[in-house]
């Protein structure tokens, strides 16, 4: 079966990678949620996409910049277009608080390609086998050097590489890599290539995937997952197919 992944909670229908987001993920019946992580200036591992708070947030500043108590202080919903009540951008660790009573799996995005944040992969990976996640976490990036950093330091944890180019063979590069999947752009994977890569043993879960015909292509060829922003679509789709 082919599994959906709630890409940034459901970023579709709610605040981006917020707790609402994930409770809606949860609630839509997808089997993953997908995240994204950054440090604060203090060091706090912080749930968010973009490196600045600008654009999902009443804040201003970088990521980097600001210490999480400002950080909290942020109004995490103000920019999305329905209106919901006040919601800040979490930390990991109060993610994981609600995450280890669900029975999801979570892929986490560290988002170290424009700012290195060091230190990023060995707090992830801290918090992951504080709370014994480990069989339930899959580490990613567009970052290769940090996930195969992310499996020197914990061969338990899946990586698996994000990339938006054409990868000729995808499936022997992840090999190359110590991954055990790949995360393409669906604008650069063909169902051959799929097709391919899953029967090499390499799992594919292509992103962002929002329209009915994507996630029916997907969901026929039984590719073996991928992230959308519409986990509760995804999921009727895959019942009537
Ligand atoms: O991990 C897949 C996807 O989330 C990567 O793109 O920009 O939505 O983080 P982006
Ligand atoms: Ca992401």
């Amino acid at each position: 079966m082919t599994q959906i992944f709630a890409h940034r909670g459901s970023a579709g229908t709610h605040p981006e990678n917020t707790m609402m987001s994930f409770h809606e993920a949860l609630r839509s019946g997808a089997e993953g949620i997908e995240l994204d992580v950054q440090l604060s200036k203090d060091g706090q591992v912080v749930i968010i996409h973009d490196e600045s708070v600008d654009r999902t947030t009443n804040g201003k500043g970088y990521v980097k910049d600001l210490n999480f108590d400002e950080i909290k202080a942020f109004n995490a919903s103000h920019k999305f277009t329905k209106q919901y009540g006040k919601t800040s951008i979490p930390t990991l660790e109060e993610f994981f608080l609600w995450f280890k009573y669900t029975a999801l799996i979570c892929n986490i995005e560290l988002k170290n390609g424009v700012y290195p944040y060091p230190g990023l992969e060995e707090k992830v990976i801290g918090l992951i086998r504080k709370f014994n996640l480990q069989e339930r976490i899959i580490l990613s990036s567009f970052n290769h050097y940090s996930i195969v950093h992310c499996f020197q330091l914990a061969p338990e944890i899946e990586i698996a590489p994000i990339y938006s180019n054409g990868l000729f063979m995808p499936w022997i590069y992840a090999r190359s890599i110590r991954g055990k999947a790949i995360h393409p752009s669906i604008k650069v994977i063909s169902d051959s290539m799929i097709i391919e890569s899953m029967k090499a043993g390499i799992a594919v879960r292509p992103y962002t995937v929002n329209s009915e015909a994507h996630m029916k292509r997907l969901i026929d060829i039984k590719c073996s997952a991928f992230f959308t922003d519409f986990p509760e679509k995804a999921v009727r789709s895959r019942k009537i197919s």
